[in-house]
């Protein structure tokens, strides 16, 4: 077999570089010449714990290639995996131009009868248009639905160690199936974790659990508020009910709002393809909604505690990814805070281990960019921590309080809830946790 990976981003590379881990012989193919000029210069473009040993190790072997020229590598392929983007419309549905433009190309350069493997998060109904899009071909060209589940942070040991694998495959495609068995048999030994399933239900699978993890995360938002109305403490509620074993411990943490390039276009998406089929889902267009009001919960706590005067004031933001062990950015509750500070004149100071460059790619020198968590502190009105990267856990608060202006914090993800702040002289705030003076 000869794969093709088009869309060399988070998904792509790391499945590309897993497959090639496997034995498979894969090329990498995308348009960002950038992209690939880095990965040819040894070097990978995003931050993905443990992705640079398994790349460095496929490309001496001579297994993993990349290559921007997308249509060659399809000629030569006789699988082609599609892990484009698909980002939200305005409308809130997924935008498939790429998708489409992919599918376009291998109907006009397919040499041979190939598999067409859609990896890319798309709406129910994209396999059968691209099967439209590619039925005039000169070859047969079977579609496959297979959409992707990693997590970044963990993406390599997701994709080598997944929980399951779902496969779309039409009845009549059974050659199809048997290249996705011997492709996904390497990581299913210990258990057969292949589900297949026809195309409609593979590709509503996907939306169905980003959504239903979202929806934990929006309720326990929304609890947090209501903890910190009655009294209680959300840290606690979380610990109550996770310890159920129906519902177990994750996805419980109330936070500053899901973000990341998941979760929000794929919770909207669905909304909008329900609505496309005349059908409001309540509980989904909620988790939505309630998601964006939280993503302003830290700027509303802070704007009250500086007694509404955020003008000229220096306010450092500990974390700009939208979760720890990436650099990944997009949708980051983090945006939504520094905009709305930027837009009220204050003065902004990040810092995140990994992020910065991808930070700078969006504000430019409109925030400043701190060599380290303690150099965006000094001066400080505020410190809020918004991504709990492990450095930011346990902090030397006594040097933290040294720095700051005034000692006061705003903990988005209630990791220092229980280090008797208040008492090390600080004003601390958390989500749905008691807040704390100082003493
Ligand atoms: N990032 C995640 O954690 C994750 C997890 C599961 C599923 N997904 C889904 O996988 C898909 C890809 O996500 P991503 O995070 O890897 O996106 P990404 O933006 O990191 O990568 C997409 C890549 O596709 C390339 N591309 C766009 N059009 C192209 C074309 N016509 N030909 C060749 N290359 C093209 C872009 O240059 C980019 O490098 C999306 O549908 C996303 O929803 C993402």
């Amino acid at each position: 077999m000869k794969l093709c990976m088009v869309g060399s981003g988070y998904v792509g590379l790391v499945s590309g570089a897993c497959f090639a881990e496997t034995g498979q012989s894969v090329i990498c193919a995308d348009v960002d010449q950038s992209k690939i000029d880095a990965l040819n210069a040894g070097e990978i473009p995003i931050f993905e714990p443990g992705l640079d040993e398994v790349v460095e190790r496929n490309v001496a072997a001579k297994r993993l290639q990349f290559t921007t020229d997308v249509e060659k590598a399809i000629r030569d392929a006789t699988v082609v995996f599609v892990a484009v983007g698909t980002p939200p419309r305005g409308d809130g549905g997924a935008d498939l131009t790429s998708v489409d433009a992919v599918a376009q190309m291998v109907a006009e350069h397919a040499q041979r009868e190939m598999v067409l493997v859609l990896k890319s998060t798309v709406p129910v109904g994209t396999n059968a248009r691209v099967t439209a899009l590619v039925k005039d071909a000169k070859h047969a060209i079977r579609v496959v639905s297979n959409p992707e589940f990693l997590k970044e942070g963990d993406a390599v040991n997701d994709f080598l160690r997944p929980d399951r694998v779902v496969v779309g495959v039409k009845e009549e495609d059974a050659p199809a199936r048997e290249v996705m068995e011997r492709l996904y048999h390497p990581v299913c030994l210990d258990k057969n974790r292949l589900i297949f399933m026809d195309p409609p239900s593979a590709e509503l699978t996907k939306y169905v659990s980003n959504t239903m993890l979202a929806m934990r995360i929006s309720f326990m938002n929304e609890v947090s508020q209501l903890c910190e109305k009655v009294g209680a403490n959300v840290h606690s509620v979380r610990h109550g009910v996770g310890s159920d074993s129906r519902l177990g411990p994750k996805f419980l943490y109330a936070g500053p709002g899901y973000g990341g390039s998941c979760f929000p276009k794929d919770v909207k998406a669905l909304v909008h393809t329900a609505r496309e089929h005349g059908m409001e889902l309540e509980l989904v267009s909620t988790t939505d909604r309630v998601n964006e009001r939280q993503k302003g919960v830290l700027y509303r706590k802070l704007r009250e505690r500086l007694g509404g005067e955020i003008r000229g004031r220096r306010i450092a933001v500990w974390g700009v990814a939208f979760k720890p062990r990436t650099d990944d950015i997009r949708e980051s509750a983090s945006l939504t805070l520094i905009d709305a500070l930027l837009a009220e004149g204050a003065q902004v100071a990040v810092h995140d281990p990994e992020a910065m460059k991808n930070a700078e790619k969006r504000y430019g020198d409109r925030v400043e960019y701190a060599s380290s968590a303690y150099a965006a502190a000094e001066g400080a009105d505020a410190v809020c921590l918004l991504t709990e990267w492990r450095e930011y856990q346990n902090p030397d608060f006594e040097r933290l309080k040294s720095v700051m202006k005034q000692p006061l914090v705003l903990d988005g993800r209630n990791i220092w809830t229980t280090y008797g702040l208040g008492r090390m002289g600080f004003t601390y705030e958390g989500i749905g946790v008691p807040s704390a003076e100082p003493s």
